[in-house]
């Protein structure tokens, strides 16, 4: 939540800024703004809206020529997305500009004793705050923005990204981390600062992590990290393995529409390398050893929004295959109810960002008792995995639509090859058996693209429904969760009415919506697996059909069973029932891009939504 970037080099730090932001908006959009230092002053614009709102502010009222600079663009918390509560935010003196994510918590009583002091503030924002604490303790330090930026942190509560310029010293910026990103691009004769490393990916790939509580100062030639104590601190340097072109839309529309087409890549790069000549499973980067996996006796699957969606799939796979209990819990509740977990836990934490708050939470919470975790995740260097013992980076590349889709997918793909490993290790399955699987998951990209081929198909569906109140999903085992997928993109991309259930639980309730005409997708199964749950939810379609639903079925090739009773057939290839949901969600998000776009909804950007939720 909220994108930041800070720039000092030799060019215009101004496009360098704006460029960052165009990159990170998907972070937020409730606002944006950027401040650069220019003759011994700070120049502020910033606007409410989207970043097009600045750019526009910008060409009416230029800033004047700067080589440093910082940038922000804002998903509201502490006071409403106005002009005023934009970033950056100045001190009452004009000395200090100051950009923020995350949440201040101790920021009433602060500004209070600010208040007390005299100072007045312009906005209702925790932000502000800083700016004015930075530039009280300035003058003690010397006018050292980083000295002082340290002292102010020191007094902070909660989990913050600050980034802060000084009207006094150009050629420096400071930042500063607590449990919210932020990223170091080191460039030559350059250096920039970032939420995520997508802001500065089109100037250099050298890339170090900060760690927690530390301070950064950035000087065109030089990039100094500390401790909140002052004390030196190791910061991990990285290459990021991408290009520029991977977060550029590239010809698609939307990114969303370029991120479900990426799907089949994603997959594949996901499986690269990690399955031997041997045909066994080689997580050698996971970090966790044989013994501990051994000594798991239960598995506790942590995560928020799609990635909860895909433990949910998960956990039918890991069940099956290593007959490990395992439990799939919204991260934002697992801690407040007391979970039993202990040392002979696995905890897995699954996040595309890696900064998702609820779930760095969680994992906190799991580590304190005694759990191993281990993470899922996209973005290397994020805080998630960076707290967890262990890791599996999924590989799907940039995913810079809000509504998340080929990270799901490598999610699903990352658990079931944690799953194998487990009953690898301990002899669960045996290594024909691995093998198989394996061989089935390789195939997935291909058919992945072969359901691609439905797209227009799918989008004409779209077109017809676009009118409709509500939409429902169903499913039954690995399409429950899917249908709750399902659900979930329509809400968030086309402010629709859907929901998803467990096709068995129509009866009990949900069964009371439908009327004439109401959409129901329903999930179905191979009839080849287990041909009880391919019968019962043929039934279901009955069911739902006999009340005036309009059926919509995604049905396997050959499977001529829902012919009857199906309004309109979306076909995927055969697969292995607990593979399905690679196949089977994807009808499901082009559906919900084409319904958004249809009804001319921002795809990439929907409205209230942030892609990392970066607070509690
Ligand atoms: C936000 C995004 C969702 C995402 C969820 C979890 O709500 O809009 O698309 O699924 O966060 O994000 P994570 O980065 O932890 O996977």
């Amino acid at each position: 939540m909220c994108g930041i970037v800070g720039y000092v080099g030799e060019k215009q730090a101004l496009e360098v800024v704006v460029g960052g932001l165009r990159r990170l908006e998907y972070r937020g959009y409730d606002s944006a703004g950027v401040a650069v230092v220019a003759d011994g002053e700070l120049d502020v614009r910033k606007k409410a809206g989207k970043l097009a709102n600045l750019e526009s502010l910008l060409g009416e009222d230029p800033l004047p020529g700067s080589t440093t600079g910082i940038g922000h663009t804002r998903w509201a918390t502490h006071g409403g997305p106005t002009d005023a509560n934009a970033h950056p935010h100045v001190s009452a003196d004009g000395k200090v500009a100051v950009i923020h994510n995350g949440i201040i918590e101790n920021f009433a009583e602060l500004r209070a004793e600010l208040t007390a002091a005299g100072v007045v503030l312009a906005s209702e924002t925790d932000t502000e705050v800083v700016a004015h604490l930075l530039a009280s303790v300035l003058p003690a330090t010397g006018h050292d923005l980083a000295e002082s930026m340290r002292a102010v942190c020191r007094r902070l509560e909660g989990a913050f990204t600050l980034v802060a310029v000084q009207a006094d010293v150009p050629d420096v910026v400071v930042g500063a981390r607590r449990s919210s990103p932020l990223v170091v691009g080191r460039g030559d004769g350059e250096n920039f600062l970032a939420s995520d490393v997508t802001a500065f990916i089109a100037h250099t790939r050298h890339a170090i992590e900060l760690g927690q509580d530390q301070v950064v100062e950035l000087t065109r030639d030089s990039v100094t990290v500390t401790n909140f104590d002052g004390t030196p601190a190791t910061v991990h340097a990285y290459e990021v393995t991408w290009d520029a072109a991977a977060a550029e839309k590239g010809g698609y529309d939307t990114f969303m529409s370029k991120e479900i087409a990426e799907q089949p890549k994603a997959v594949a790069d996901t499986l690269l390398g990690r399955i031997g000549a041997d045909g066994l499973l080689h997580l050698d980067e996971m970090r966790v050893t044989d013994t501990d996996l051994r000594e798991v006796d239960k598995v506790v699957v942590i995560a928020c929004g799609t990635a909860y969606h895909a433990g949910m799939v998960a956990k039918y796979a890991l069940e099956h295959w290593t007959r490990i209990p395992c439990e799939v819990e919204l991260a934002s509740e697992f801690r407040y109810r007391d979970p039993v977990v202990d040392r002979r836990t696995l905890v897995v934490a699954i996040s595309q960002s890696g900064e998702t708050m609820d779930t760095l939470m969680a994992l906190r919470y799991a580590r304190e008792q005694g759990a191993r975790v281990l993470a899922i995740c996209n973005t290397q260097g994020s805080t998630i995995p960076r707290e967890s013992d262990a890791v599996l980076y999924t590989r799907a590349g940039p995913e810079v639509a809000v509504a998340s889709t080929k990270a799901f997918l490598t999610q699903i793909v990352a658990c079931y090859l944690v799953a194998l490993y487990v009953a690898q290790v301990r002899g669960n399955k045996f290594g024909d058996e691995i093998g198989s699987v394996v061989r089935d998951l390789a195939n997935m990209p291909r058919k992945i693209d072969l359901v691609l081929d439905t797209a227009e198909d799918v989008k004409a569906l779209a077109a017809q429904l676009q009118d409709s109140r509500s939409v429902l999903f169903i499913g039954r085992h690995v399409g429950f969760p899917v249908a709750l997928e399902g659900a979930l993109k329509l809400k968030e991309l086309a402010y629709m009415h859907a929901e998803g259930f467990a096709a068995g639980e129509l009866k009990h309730g949900p069964i009371a919506l439908l009327e004439e005409g109401v959409p129901v997708i329903v999930v179905v199964p191979s009839p080849r697996g287990r041909s009880v749950l391919h019968e019962k939810i043929v039934s279901n379609i009955q069911e739902v059909r006999a009340r005036g639903a309009r059926t919509i079925v995604i049905a396997e090739e050959g499977d001529e069973s829902v012919v009857p009773y199906a309004d309109h057939i979306v076909r995927v290839p055969q697969c292995p029932t607990l593979l399905q949901p690679l196949l089977a969600v994807v009808p499901l998000q082009v559906f919900a891009c084409a319904m958004a776009t249809a009804k001319g909804h921002d795809v990439d950007q929907p409205r209230n939504l942030a892609k990392s939720v970066t607070v509690e």
